[in-house]
């Protein structure tokens, strides 16, 4: 049998601390520490620990070529190697493991760099509520905050004494400045307000559409295209994925757009019910950003800016960028449009990628936006300290 490394992997010496009666009954700090060596290895999506004697055999046995298992016995150890082999940390030939073969083939091809595929793939989450925390306590302000962690940093950084300072002209503000004061994430939509399709489609142009594209060579398939927000290397690896609730004309539901064509590819019908069951697991149950009409997930495609950016170290800082400035440009575009935007990474990708058959080893889910109408009374609060959203007494401006 030939073995190999498993090609992505982060060894992580993790330090458990855990309340320990006996060792306060004994007079100690009442502490137990717990030490041990974590193998990050994104293919197989969960944290598996380690011997020191299995991280040696790891660190001595190539991920690039394969090696002889009988070969590497007397080194390591039969046993040893077979549990690393039943671990999925060493990548066998064998029939049995083919499986995890594909997944560690899966992202070899993608050309991750470690240390990225690991923040990626450990970041994940699957079933968290973290919104339902937040409902429970009650949001903080900042005074109360302040009183649990202590003084922040200051809100921005001093260089040099103020006299030394360059006082800047504030020319006359125009409309786009009007627009930037007017953006604010919305908490609070209207439940029952259906989005109009013109707005919908308005929406989605602008943010996601394609302005215009450059093929090598008249093939489509070599094309960059072009959009309202910048992106590394031109390469527009994030896609759309919507989960519509009320958009008119429009049946809820799983939506993929397509950027060229300015289309709707329907992935899968869904109940007005089990679009809002979808939309609270997905934004893990962050009730106020839940009820939007329209639901974006930021899926990115590694593969495609891996291509170019392999096994490189911004890379996936790079997509993680593109995806906050098309976060922006629909902020911005829904902002012009008079409706509500937010945007959320506390997610679960997990559930997200399974609604709509994605593989995250190949496209991920990395962030949630929503649009839609803004309710006419603020419930929840949101960060609007100019009233230029809401009135001082909590109803809506404009309306
Ligand atoms: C990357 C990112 C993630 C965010 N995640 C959340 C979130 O999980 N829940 C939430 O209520 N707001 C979230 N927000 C919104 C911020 O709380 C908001 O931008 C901030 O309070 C400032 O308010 P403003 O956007 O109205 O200026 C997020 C914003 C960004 C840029």
């Amino acid at each position: 049998m030939q073995v190999r490394r498993c090609a992505n992997l982060i060894i992580e010496p993790r330090e458990d601390l855990a309340f320990d009666l006996d060792s306060l009954a004994a007079g100690g700090d009442g502490l137990r520490t717990r030490l041990s060596l974590l193998a990050l290895a994104p293919h197989l999506q969960q944290e598996i620990e380690v011997s020191p004697g299995e991280l040696a055999a790891l660190a001595a046995i190539p991920c690039t070529a394969w090696s002889t298992l009988a070969l590497l016995e007397p080194e390591h150890g039969a046993s040893l190697l077979r549990g690393l082999i039943d671990k999925g940390l060493l990548i066998s030939d064998a029939a049995s493991g083919v499986a995890v073969r594909e997944r560690d083939d899966q992202l070899r091809a993608a050309n991750w760099r470690s240390l990225s595929a690991a923040q990626h793939y450990f970041s994940r989450w699957h079933g968290v509520r973290s919104g339902e925390d937040s409902q429970r306590t009650g949001y903080l302000t900042l005074r109360e905050l302040i009183g649990k962690l202590g003084d922040p940093p200051p809100p921005t950084q001093q260089r040099s004494a103020p006299e030394a300072q360059i006082a800047l002209p504030r020319p006359e503000p125009g409309e786009f400045d009007a627009l930037l004061r007017r953006r604010a994430t919305c908490r609070n939509f209207d439940s029952a307000a259906p989005l109009s399709h013109v707005h919908f489609a308005h929406m989605l142009q602008r943010v996601f559409g394609a302005h215009g594209t450059l093929a090598v060579d008249g093939d489509e398939a070599h094309a960059v295209i072009k959009r309202g927000s910048p992106s590394g290397g031109g390469l527009h690896p994030t896609e759309a994925y919507l989960l519509v609730q009320r958009v008119e004309g429009l049946a809820s539901g799983l939506y993929h757009y397509r950027p060229l064509e300015h289309a709707l590819e329907p992935l899968q019908a869904l109940d007005a019910a089990a679009a809002a069951d979808l939309a609270l697991r997905s934004v893990a149950a962050q009730a106020w950003f839940a009820n939007a009409p329209v639901l974006v997930v930021l899926v990115s495609r590694f593969a495609r800016s891996f291509w170019k950016y392999r096994n490189h170290a911004k890379a996936y800082r790079v997509v993680t960028l593109d995806v906050g400035h098309l976060s922006q440009t629909l902020y911005l575009s829904a902002t012009d449009l008079g409706l509500g935007a937010f945007i959320t990474a506390a997610i679960n990708e997990g559930e997200i990628e399974h609604a709509f058959a994605l593989d995250p080893l190949v496209e991920s889910a990395m962030a949630v936006c929503g649009f839609g109408v803004r309710g006419q009374v603020c419930e929840t609060p949101e960060f609007d300290p100019g009233h230029v959203v809401w009135h001082a007494d909590g109803t809506l401006i404009g309306s």
